[in-house]
């Protein structure tokens, strides 16, 4: 079992999983059947785009989706945690890149390069730690805004902050971002 199935954050997130396996998350104009969200079938893997109803994520936390095998972070940050984030100079950054494949590879890793939105409401990220892979925990490590946000990899101790960028710990990148976009006010497309 992965660290992401040991760790379910509060409640209401794990309720958010279970919603999105349900059949919240859809595959262009196509329904498909329930998704055995602990052990995605081949097809689910296979899927190269999903949509995302993100209609009922509360600010301050975050909903977890499967995507081509891998958990894909959607969280609604509070405006504490985009304060943080933007307050931080970039030469604190270990890895200056925003590890975003949706605008210029060599783009910094400001806050604005790494949210999907100009307000910063929305942060999209691939929930894998750049060390060796393992899955980190959400409101915790040394970079949280007052324990709201961050997350920290317990492996071998990598500490992200609300704006998923490594900040202390082996890790040597920031948290990746996935191909996103907005489909509208209140869904998200991956890949
Ligand atoms: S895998 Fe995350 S710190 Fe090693």
């Amino acid at each position: 079992m992965s660290h992401a199935d040991d760790h379910h954050g509060t409640r209401r997130d794990f309720l958010y999983y279970a919603t999105a396996g349900a059949g919240v998350v859809t595959a262009g104009a196509a329904t498909w059947p329930l998704i055995n969200q602990m052990n995605p079938s081949a097809d689910v893997q296979a899927l190269s785009s999903i949509r995302v109803d993100i209609s009922e994520i509360e600010p301050g936390t975050q909903l977890t989706v499967k995507f081509l095998g891998k958990p894909v972070f959607i969280r609604r940050r509070t405006e504490a945690e985009i304060e943080e984030s933007r307050s931080v100079p970039m030469e604190d950054l270990p890895d200056t890149f925003s590890r975003n494949p949706n605008i210029a590879a060599d783009s910094d890793a400001s806050d604005m390069n790494r949210a999907m939105d100009e307000a910063g409401e929305w942060l999209v990220q691939i929930g894998v730690c750049t060390h060796l892979g393992c899955v980190p925990l959400n409101e915790a490590g040394d970079y949280t805004a007052d324990g709201v946000g961050g997350w920290f990899c317990p492996c071998h101790g990598s500490h992200y902050d609300t704006a998923g960028r490594i900040r202390k710990g082996p890790a040597p990148e920031n948290l990746h971002i996935p191909v996103a976009a907005f489909v509208d006010e209140t869904t998200i497309q991956l890949g």
